[in-house]
């Protein structure tokens, strides 16, 4: 191996019956090595024990496999992968897998820096006795880890090798970015003798690009009571709230705040991130934050029911300096539990799309509350720059035009960045006609998210279209028409009380006006106007046409 290249083990456990994955597997990660050879830190390499385990003498055949791969050490990264069988028993475990992936998730519990994911084949099985029986058995084991968040499903091979591609891809750039962030030596020679880090776990999208938002940082960092210079000057407010619109960057400003080094002093014991959403399981929220206190913490992970669970996490809080992060929240009820559970030395940062929901988490007053802008002109120019250096430095005032025209969004910014990218370098000709179309909105609504901005749970990247309107779905069906009456207007939009009463067609606009304003959709910004950020008239453009 190269000096300063860092090798990440990954390490497959798999039953037979699902050979072609395996070799899928082999093929994505040679793929990922070539694309990382330019960076030049980092490798992964694949273990299984067909090419690193030789015949000896032991208790039985798996026996000899764990002896032999102890000695390469632990891996950085287990995939299980499962079909129909579970594979031969072993005098440990009910199969080679099964005992492979225990010994992974035992590892997994103790160290943030290493990762279990384990994949199910949900392919039709034929219904032979034989098979039906295994089948009950893989059903069992896959039902056992359902509660861990650890399992993704694949429907062929095609499926896996994208599913697998982008977790791996994913788990790279985290794991390249937590070191240089955290300002840790990337030469090591092994992944897994990396000290731990101190958020648990990882935020889901440690800021690669992290422009324009000095100030947004300074915000908060002094709500944590740190000026500008990151000395402490004070007590750090027990809890801190941020709403902006979708894609503004909220996720990416927290992440940035929990790898700043003077946050991380301000908070010795560690900091705990969570994301909400739209559906949140307090338990398993809360049971994974029992991983980060090692032994402490034991109760915490398997504690089944909410009131141990709060019990136990309110009991690990109490004397600790923490920064909890709980992101994307997207109703208070459940955001509220962490205030229940809040050490007297820690502090909350809520993430929300809607102001309301932040004003009623945050202890202070609503116009304290911190309301994060989109990017200003220049820096969302940098940002289009820094994807696409060629187009910008050829048609600036254009590029500047298309900051503009999508309201200096950071996610349209990000989507509309790589596209110009790649169609700058298929053909050049085409760049003004995307630079027009863009602008317009409704191409950007249609292409796909950044990468970051992955679906976990369905392993799919999501289009900009279907991020922006998890606000709008959560809109009663006539306040979501009147909203989209709004499509047709100029952007960004601005509007007034008489405006909207003839608009839709009603005797009093203010009910609706409140209801947008209160989840984000529309600001007022004094003299009785209201105005609406460009890619949501876009957005509302787009459900005009549904
Ligand atoms: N300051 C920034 N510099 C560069 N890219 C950014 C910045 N902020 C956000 N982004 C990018 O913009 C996209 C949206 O950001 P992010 O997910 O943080 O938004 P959000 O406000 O959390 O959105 P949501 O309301 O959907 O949760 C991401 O792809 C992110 O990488
Ligand atoms: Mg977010």
């Amino acid at each position: 191996m190269a000096v300063g290249v860092t090798e990440l083990q990954v390490f497959v456990a798999s039953p037979g019956d699902v050979q072609k994955e395996r070799s899928r597997l082999e093929t994505v990660i040679k793929a990922l090595n070539n694309d990382l050879a330019s960076g030049g830190k980092l490798r992964l390499r694949l273990v299984q024990w067909k090419t690193h385990t030789h015949p000896d003498l032991g208790e039985d055949a798996q026996d000899v496999i764990n002896r032999q791969l102890v000695n390469l050490g632990p891996s950085d990264i287990f995939i299980g992968i499962m079909w129909k069988s579970l594979g031969t028993p072993t005098k440990r475990a009910p199969s080679g897998t099964v005992e492979e992936f225990q010994r992974a998730y035992d590892l997994w519990k103790t160290n943030p820096h290493s990762h279990v994911m384990f994949y199910f084949n949900k392919a039709p099985v034929p219904p032979e006795a034989r098979e039906i029986k295994q089948l009950n058995k893989v059903l069992a084991f896959r039902k056992s880890l359902s509660k861990s968040g650890l399992i993704a499903e694949y429907k062929g091979l095609k499926d896996f090798e994208d599913q697998v591609r982008s977790h791996l891809s994913k788990l790279v750039l985290n794991w390249n970015l937590d070191k240089i962030l955290a300002g840790e030596d990337t030469a090591a020679s092994s992944g897994t003798s990396v000290k731990s880090s101190s958020i648990w776990p990882p935020p889901p999208q440690p800021p690669g690009l992290f422009i324009g938002r000095k100030e947004g940082l300074q915000a908060l960092r002094t709500r944590l009571g740190l000026d500008e210079t990151g000395q402490p000057t004070g007590k750090p407010q027990p809890v801190a709230a941020m709403w902006g619109i979708g894609g503004v960057g909220k996720t990416t400003l927290a992440a940035a705040l929990t790898y700043d080094q003077h946050v991380r002093k301000a908070f010795p014991d560690g900091i705990l991130w969570t994301s909400l959403g739209e559906r949140p399981t307090l338990l398993s929220a809360f049971a994974r934050w029992g991983y980060a206190f090692g032994e402490d913490g034991k109760t915490l992970a398997s504690a089944n029911t909410l009131a141990a669970a709060r019990h136990e996490l309110g009991r690990l809080l109490q004397g600790r300096r923490m920064l909890l992060v709980v992101d994307d929240v997207w109703a208070s009820e459940p955001a509220i539990e962490f205030k229940r559970i809040r050490g007297p030395d820690c502090t909350i940062v809520f993430a929300t799309r809607e102001p309301e929901i932040a004003a009623e988490l945050a202890d202070v007053p609503p116009e304290q509350v911190y309301n994060l802008p989109p990017l200003s002109d220049e820096a969302g120019l940098e940002l289009l720059r820094e994807l696409a250096r060629a187009v910008v430095d050829e048609h600036p005032e254009e590029c500047l035009k298309l900051v503009r025209a999508l309201g200096r969004l950071p996610l349209a910014l990000q989507v509309a960045g790589r596209m110009l990218y790649t169609e700058a370098k298929k053909q050049r000709g085409l760049v003004e006609k995307l630079l027009n179309d863009l602008g317009a909105g409704k191409k950007l609504l249609k292409a796909k998210a950044p990468a970051d901005r992955i679906d976990l749970e369905r392993q799919t990247i999501p289009t900009v279209a279907v991020l922006l309107r998890q606000s709008t779905n959560r809109l009663d069906k006539t306040t979501r028409e009147r909203f989209a009456k709004l499509g047709v207007l100029p952007r960004p939009a601005i509007v007034d009380e008489d405006m909207l009463r003839t608009r839709w067609r009603v005797k009093d606009p203010n009910p609706t006006i409140d209801i947008l304003v209160s989840r984000g959709l529309m600001e007022p910004i004094g003299d009785g106007k209201y105005q609406i950020h460009a890619l949501l008239v876009s957005l509302a453009d787009s459900l005009l046409e549904d």
